[in-house]
């Protein structure tokens, strides 16, 4: 659904709230023509004690460090940021959204030095659904490994959450879909599993469980790190630093797919092979209706996970 059909109106931008179509920048814009950002996927889950902002201070945390190694340094602190999204939802009434802040190099002059550009800073907000279907929550989804490579830690940092580098998370899912699957792996640059364009990818191996390590060139998901503490504290022995080898994906029990967008999306074929009975698996389903249960706070557990709007 593109965002004209959408009931939203207002954008923060730079410190002000201004009209979604005002909520402009110059074409000479650093960041556009340098991918010199960084930004955020946050959500605001509508649960039962009303609006609330998942892992919110652990997104800021994410923001904040993504810009150090391109020295951006946001002109606006975590209260401002917080109250400018709070502010956001409430203005424009949802219960449930997707929270997409961005900072980024703006317009002042075009080199690659880029200290000379201000720092401009946006928060956007917009109802978003199941990212890949709510079929795809209960099914699971069909993916293929990427021709694309994840570009490595040692040539951009991976843990950094940048603009730029998104160009091959877009290459892999459009080559996935292209082809007819729903969403892609990619092989990092020894050729070992790294994660998906916009997710994280966990292994289940003998009711133990395995997700690639922050080495093996991946963004450390917030998600990932829900999944590993709603796992442990279910009793399962995770693997949260695993190499994960092309082949063992064939071979897995289970594989399922973390994110903010995706949540806990079970994964049924890699490249046309069926995982485990090719249908969402009984860790994958335990995990995810915790998740579930978390956030619409059908518990009282985990509420510091929680910034009420
Ligand atoms: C490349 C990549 N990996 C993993 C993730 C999952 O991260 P998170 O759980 O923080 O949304 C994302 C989404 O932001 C991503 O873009």
């Amino acid at each position: 659904m593109g965002f004209d059909e959408m009931d939203v109106d207002t954008i923060w931008l730079d410190g002000e709230f201004v009209d979604w179509e005002d909520a402009q920048v110059h074409v000479l814009t650093h960041g556009l023509h340098y991918g010199t950002g960084v930004f955020e996927g946050a959500r605001c889950y509508d649960t039962e004690n009303g609006p609330a902002m998942f892992r919110w201070e652990e997104h800021l945390d994410r923001l904040y460090q993504s810009g150090q190694p391109y020295d951006i340094e946001i002109p606006f602190d975590r209260e401002e940021l917080t109250d400018a999204t709070v502010e956001l939802i409430q203005r424009q009434d949802l219960d449930s959204c997707y929270i997409r802040p961005v900072a980024f190099y703006g317009y002042n002059e075009l080199g690659l030095n880029p200290s000379n550009c201000p720092v401009q800073v946006a928060i956007a907000v917009w109802p978003w659904g199941a990212y890949l279907g709510e079929e795809a929550l209960e099914e699971g989804v069909d993916v293929a490994v990427s021709s694309w490579r994840k570009y490595s830690s040692s040539q951009i940092p991976t843990n950094a959450k940048t603009t730029g580098p998104y160009v091959n998370s877009v290459l892999a899912s459009l080559e996935a879909k292209d082809n007819g699957y729903t969403e892609a792996i990619l092989l990092n640059k020894e050729g070992n599993v790294a994660e998906g364009p916009g997710e994280n990818i966990f292994l289940v191996r003998d009711g133990e469980i395995y997700t690639t390590g922050l080495a093996e060139s991946i963004l450390d998901g917030i998600t990932r790190q829900t999944v590993i503490t709603l796992a442990e504290d279910l009793g399962y022995t995770v693997h949260d630093g695993a190499t994960i080898s092309r082949g063992e994906l064939y071979t897995a029990d289970e594989l399922f797919f973390s994110g903010t967008a995706a949540e806990v999306t079970p994964i049924r074929t890699v490249d046309d092979t069926e995982i485990g009975a090719g249908t969402k698996g009984p860790v994958t389903d335990e995990i995810q209706s915790k998740f579930f249960e978390v956030i619409d706070r059908r518990t009282d557990e985990y509420e510091d996970w929680f910034h009420y709007v």
